[in-house]
């Protein structure tokens, strides 16, 4: 499975015993958790949100540092931790079946197992995934990792001495074009200074269900197009200033 997709799952996680258990875990999701996500409400998420911010001052958005589109939603920002990973896994279920239905069945349609969002939290040195909640749920997520994702060709790239591999973006589908994804490699880019790391890469699909002008509106730079195991890939990369 590629790694930008925001279901993406890394190889590791195609391995045949995890397979099974993740036909078993999605069924319990489509029954169980997917309706709970949207029974509680994150559907109608529209008009202002008056939860108190979840996380510390400094990776709180307040409304006037907002793009208008979500300006009446409280944000916040934050490492996700064990507990968030059924939610994560429903929002990528979410956003991968919103992919689905607009273009086609196609790389792009599968989900993230519960299973491997935890395995990747349990590496905290390796990879972070950081999410966006409002109104205490999870409306958009990305992970940063040092491991390189099998679709990832480095000879591409301009030559790095840290860089982050930046994968599994998703914003929920009620709330993408408004201005999130872009506040969340904001967070994701000061992380990454951070780390330290000198530079974000990533791929997306070249296609129309890929989100490689997002990644360009964004400051990244595309810097090749290839064909992997049949998927149509652009390359971006992310130089990042010290
Ligand atoms: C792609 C995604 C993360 C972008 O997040 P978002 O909150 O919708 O994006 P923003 O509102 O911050 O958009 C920032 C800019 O990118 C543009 N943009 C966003 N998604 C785009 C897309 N799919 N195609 C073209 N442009 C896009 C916006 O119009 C905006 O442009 P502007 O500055 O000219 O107004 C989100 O739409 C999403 O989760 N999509 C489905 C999953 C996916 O494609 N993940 C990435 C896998 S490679």
């Amino acid at each position: 499975m590629r790694s930008c997709v925001a279901g993406g799952n890394s190889a590791k996680e195609l391995e045949l015993g995890e397979e099974v258990f993740d036909q078993v875990t999605s069924f319990v999701k489509i029954l169980v958790v997917i309706p709970l996500y949207f029974a509680v409400g994150l559907g109608g998420i529209t008009a202002t949100l008056a939860a108190a911010c979840q996380g510390t001052p400094a990776n709180c958005y307040h409304p006037d540092q907002m793009p208008p589109g979500i300006a009446t939603l409280k944000l916040s920002f934050a490492t996700a931790a064990e507990s968030d990973a059924p939610e994560l896994a429903a929002l990528h279920t979410a956003v991968a079946e919103d992919l689905t239905n607009r273009f086609r069945p196609g790389f792009w349609s599968s989900s993230r197992s519960e299973r491997g969002i935890l395995a990747n939290m349990r590496k905290p040195k390796f990879s972070r995934t950081l999410i966006a909640r409002s109104n205490r749920h999870i409306v958009a997520t990305l992970r940063l990792h040092t491991m390189k994702p099998w679709a990832i060709d480095t000879t591409y790239f301009t030559a790095a001495q840290q860089p982050l591999y930046l994968t599994g973006m998703a914003v929920h589908p009620n709330l993408q074009r408004k201005g999130l994804g872009r506040l969340l490699l904001k967070e994701a880019k000061a992380i990454a200074r951070a780390w330290p790391a000198d530079a974000i890469r990533l791929d997306a699909y070249d296609s129309a269900a890929g989100a490689g002008a997002f990644y360009a509106k964004c400051g990244f730079r595309e810097v090749a197009r290839v064909i992997y195991k049949k998927a149509p890939l652009i390359y971006f990369e992310l130089i990042l200033s010290h």
